[in-house]
């Protein structure tokens, strides 16, 4: 098991917290599509591993694909300004679309990606978020599931970036300062 990283400040959610909080989500998700077969859409990359073990919860039928949005890159700041870098393989219209998401900061991501996604005509779109940042929020999203409310700190693990490294830490820490101070 990996510990504690040099560059981690605190840890947040533990790799048990987040197992726990992911089952019941996943509990959840399938009470409300039962006897539908969702398409799973990750946001990627930082949903990855939320979505890889949200899935093996899941007790009902489910196609999964992914879409890539321009994000902060080095940057810990949103910018607003949204750009699709890698659309779905195929359409969604008259399904059921659940959007996988890492994070929720400022929601303009997510905000984006709704409207976008809307005007394809899918029989329904729910969201569920491992995180969510209260109070960091500019627009506001209708989010269906959050795993957890955490406060305003920038988080890595999980998925997670910072500078795209640190995804593969199995807890949600918090990044040192000093890091990209
Ligand atoms: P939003 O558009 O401001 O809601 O930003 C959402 C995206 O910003 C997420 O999908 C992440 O990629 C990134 N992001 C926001 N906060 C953090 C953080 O604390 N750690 C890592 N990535 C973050
Ligand atoms: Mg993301």
């Amino acid at each position: 098991m990996k510990t504690n990283h040099p560059d981690v400040a605190e840890i947040l959610i533990s790799a048990e917290e987040l197992d726990a909080r992911v089952q019941a989500l996943g509990a959840e998700i399938s009470s409300v599509y039962q006897d539908k077969s969702p398409l799973l859409l990750s946001v990627l990359k930082g949903s990855v591993v939320f979505m890889a073990d949200l899935m093996r919860t899941l007790t009902i039928p489910h196609a999964i694909d992914f879409m890539a949005v321009s994000s902060y890159g080095a940057a810990t700041e949103s910018s607003g300004v949204v750009r699709i870098l890698k659309d779905l393989d195929t359409p969604i219209e008259g399904k059921d679309v659940l959007i996988v998401e890492d994070i929720i900061d400022s929601g303009h991501t997510l905000s984006y990606l709704r409207g976008l996604l809307l005007a394809r005509n899918p029989a329904s779109l729910r969201i569920v978020t491992l995180l969510s940042k209260p109070s960091r929020r500019e627009v506001d999203v209708p989010v269906d599931w959050v795993g957890f409310d955490i406060p305003d700190k920038f988080v890595i693990g999980y998925g997670l970036d910072y500078d795209e490294l640190y995804r593969d830490l199995p807890y949600i820490g918090v990044l040192k300062a000093h890091v990209y101070g």
